[in-house]
C-alpha cells in the first residue's frame, strides 16, 4: 500500500496532533486525516464522524480499502453527538466556518471541556480563539499554511488559563514570536485588503461608512504594528 501523502493544510493538522490515543475527527469527509493518523501510528483509534451520509461513506470506503476499518470507526451524526458514550482524548474540527465550530463545541461542551482540540476554522478565527479562552482553554501552538492565495490557521487548545494580550485573539503568539514567514505574508495580504476596503468606505460620509472606516483603520494599524516587528 502506497504511503498516504497529505496536502500542506492537512499535514499541518496532523503535525499539531503529535501523538494521541483516541482521536475524533468531526466532519471527516474524505477521511485522509483519520486514516493517516492510524497508519502513521499517531493515534491508536480514530472516530471519524460526519453529518452527511455520502461524506461519511467516502471515509468508510477509504478506511476499508486501506485495511484501516478496525481502527477508523465511522459514525454518522451532528458534531460530537455520536460520541456521547465514547472515550477519546483529542478532537479535530477542520475546514468548517468558525461559527459552526463554536456551535458544535457549545452543544457538547461537557464532552470536550477536558480534551485537547485541534481546530482549523475557515472564518471567524478570532471568535474561535475568544470563545475557547473565555471557556477555560489556552492555545498551546498554532500553525499557518498558504495554498495559493488562501491562508489556513490551525490552532491547538488544551484546558487551562491563558492571560494573553487582545492581539493574541487575532494571530498566533508562537508564530509572531518565531517571525513565521507565512504569517508575515498573511499580514501583508490582510493589510492590502483592508486598505482597499478603507478606500471604498471613504467614498461615503454616512454614519455606517464612518464607523466601518474607523474599524478598518484600527485593523490596519494592528497589521502595520505587527509587520513593523518583523
Ligand atoms: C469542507 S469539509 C472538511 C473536511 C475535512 N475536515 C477537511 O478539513 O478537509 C466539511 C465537512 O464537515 C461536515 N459537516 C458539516 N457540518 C457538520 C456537523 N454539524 N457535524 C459533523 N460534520 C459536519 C460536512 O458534511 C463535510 O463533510
Amino acid at each position: 500500500m502506497k504511503k498516504l501523502i497529505l496536502d500542506q493544510r492537512l499535514s499541518a493538522i496532523v503535525d499539531l496532533v503529535g501523538k494521541a490515543d483516541i482521536v475524533v475527527d468531526v466532519g471527516c469527509d474524505h477521511g485522509y486525516v483519520a486514516n493517516y493518523l492510524v497508519e502513521e501510528n499517531l493515534a491508536k483509534k480514530v472516530y471519524a464522524t460526519d453529518i452527511s451520509e455520502p461524506s461519511l461513506r467516502k471515509n468508510e470506503r477509504f478506511a476499508y480499502n486501506r485495511g484501516n476499518d478496525q481502527r477508523v470507526i465511522s459514525l454518522l451524526g451532528d458534531g460530537l453527538v455520536p460520541l456521547r458514550d465514547k472515550d477519546f482524548d483529542l478532537v479535530i474540527i477542520a475546514g468548517m466556518g468558525g461559527d459552526l465550530i463554536i456551535k458544535i463545541l457549545q452543544e457538547s461542551f461537557d464532552l470536550v471541556k477536558d480534551k485537547t482540540l485541534i481546530l482549523q476554522p475557515m472564518t471567524q478565527r478570532d471568535q474561535v480563539r475568544k470563545y475557547l479562552v473565555a471557556n477555560g482553554f489556552k492555545i498551546t501552538k498554532e500553525a499557518i499554511v498558504r495554498d495559493k492565495n488562501k491562508f489556513y490557521e490551525i490552532m491547538k487548545f488544551i484546558p487551562g488559563k491563558d492571560l494573553g494580550s487582545s492581539c493574541d485573539y487575532y494571530f498566533a503568539k508562537n508564530l509572531l514570536e518565531e517571525k513565521d514567514p507565512v504569517l508575515k505574508e498573511y499580514l501583508e495580504h490582510l493589510l492590502e485588503k483592508t486598505e482597499n476596503y478603507i478606500k471604498k468606505a471613504s467614498q461615503s460620509q454616512s454614519i455606517k461608512a464612518i464607523k466601518r472606516r474607523e474599524n478598518l483603520e484600527r485593523q490596519a494599524k494592528l497589521y502595520k504594528e505587527l509587520l513593523d516587528d518583523y
